[in-house]
């Protein structure tokens, strides 16, 4: 077996230390290991990026690219942040990794700061989102158990209801509660007792909440279901069911919380907070981290042993966090949000005006979708060659997700270059015409149940 290559590929775009830029030679070899080497789990673009700074990205070839995808949520602050590359150099030099069997300087202020943003007591930090959601189901489970119900066998009550159209990760809890076939069937039997509630229709979710539910949860906007924000009415009738049957109303913001809408988080829009709420994306501003935020009747029922993790909550992730939450509230960014958010739906409008293709644009502040009766793949493909990153979920919505700190030049260099992309870009047909804002029907999820 040769061994790994050791050659140094330099990738820091830090301030005084030099721009990678890989030969052509260097790129060929990497796309050719990652061939080789990588399970194939994605469906990547034959491109190696390199370095970002601000809005923008580059790849081997020293191309520019504006960043709309923002990693997938992930990079609210742009890439190679001033505060944050400093706050992780220091820190990497003091302690990288501690045990959590003790304190370290940042897991506890970080958690003070997510209980003022979020209306929350207590805060369990996980690694990733979908452990961020096993934290929760775990929670769910144990919050409906009572001494009534025999150690080991099921709670009777311990039924999770979840939505059509979402999606809560890959670990195996979380596949259990997102509804997508393509995710959950090759992998049945999946985590008994959890039933999927067609979206914003309160009377399948009346005629499904009992008081042998321990939790309903929810992505407060839908994110790679193609952006679908839960109704008022819909979170309303979630909360007052939950409340009387003594079940746990669980938000997952992993996707459109921490400032993303232009609030803290995208419930606050709604009178009524839920008893859990779920982050991670852009907790750690690229590192990673997540984490699992409650009430404190609901933290009391954990107790040591119950749940842990050897890397959440490490010193190096915490202290850039909390950095992150200092830089969007410093830098005045919900402010920002909200105008370029309103910007962007202004000229997406525009656009929709002129392109017929366009069906609806959904969304709130910098999390946006527009979805379209014609297949969104070769758009972003021709995106790539412009020198644009976006990406398209469920098939006929492309995907915004820029950086918080995105330009209003930004904003108009975006819309110039989407406009162009329209009028170039051949439309496919699409296979079969997208149900407008309505997710897939309740029937086609019963197999996989
Ligand atoms: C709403 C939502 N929940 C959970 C997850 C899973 O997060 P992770 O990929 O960090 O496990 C995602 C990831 O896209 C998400 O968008």
């Amino acid at each position: 077996m040769s061994k790994p290559s050791t050659k140094k590929t330099a990738h820091s775009a830090v301030r005084g230390v030099k721009k990678p830029s890989p030969r052509s030679s260097e790129a060929k070899s990497i796309l050719r290991d990652a061939n080789q080497f990588l399970m194939p789990t994605y469906k990547r673009q034959p491109l190696v990026f390199t370095h970002g700074r601000g809005c923008y990205v580059y790849d081997s070839r020293g191309k520019k690219y504006l960043d709309f995808l923002g990693g997938i949520a992930v990079n609210a602050l742009g890439h190679a942040h001033g505060r944050i590359v400093k706050v992780i150099r220091r820190e990497s030099a003091r302690a990288i990794h501690l045990s959590n069997l003790f304190h370290n300087s940042f897991q506890g202020p970080l958690a003070r700061k997510l209980s003022e943003w979020s209306g929350m007591d207590r805060v369990f930090f996980s690694n990733s989102g979908a452990e961020a959601v096993e934290g929760a189901l775990k929670l769910a489970r144990l919050y409906g158990r009572t001494s009534a119900d025999r150690e080991g066998a099921p709670a009777r009550k311990h039924r999770i209801l979840a939505l059509e159209n979402s999606f809560h990760g890959r670990t195996f809890g979380a596949v259990s509660v997102t509804a997508t076939q393509k995710y959950r069937l090759p992998f049945a039997p999946l985590l008994p007792g959890v039933e999927f509630v067609r979206f914003n229709d309160v009377a399948d979710l009346e005629s499904k909440f009992d008081d042998t539910v321990c939790a309903i949860l929810l992505e407060t906007i839908q994110g790679e279901g193609g952006i679908h924000p839960v109704s008022e009415d819909f979170w309303n009738r979630a909360r007052a069911l939950a409340t009387k049957n003594g079940a746990l109303l669980i938000a997952d913001e992993i996707q459109c919380g921490l400032g993303r809408t232009g609030r803290y988080f995208a419930y606050q829009k709604f009178s009524s907070k839920p008893d859990v709420v779920l982050v991670a994306k852009p907790l750690a501003a690229g590192l990673p981290l997540g984490a699992v935020l409650t009430t404190e009747a609901v933290a009391q029922r954990i107790s040591p042993g119950l749940h842990g993790t050897t890397f959440g909550g490490g010193p190096l992730a915490c202290a850039a966090a909390l950095e992150f939450l200092n830089v969007v509230e410093d830098e005045k960014l919900l402010e920002n949000i909200r105008a370029r958010g309103a910007e962007l739906r202004e000229g997406l409008s525009g656009l929709a005006a002129k392109f017929p293709f366009i069906r609806e644009i959904r969304g709130e502040g910098l999390m946006i979708g527009v979805e379209l009766s014609t297949d969104g793949a070769p758009f972003v493909s021709a995106a790539l060659e412009r020198g644009l990153l976006i990406n398209c979920t469920h098939d006929f919505t492309l995907r915004f997700l820029p950086p918080f700190l995105v330009t209003r030049a930004q904003v108009r260099q975006f819309l110039r270059l989407l406009g162009k992309l329209f009028v170039s870009t051949p439309q496919k047909a699409a296979a079969a015409e997208p149900a407008k804002s309505a997710p897939p029907s309740g029937a086609a999820l019963a197999a996989a149940r």
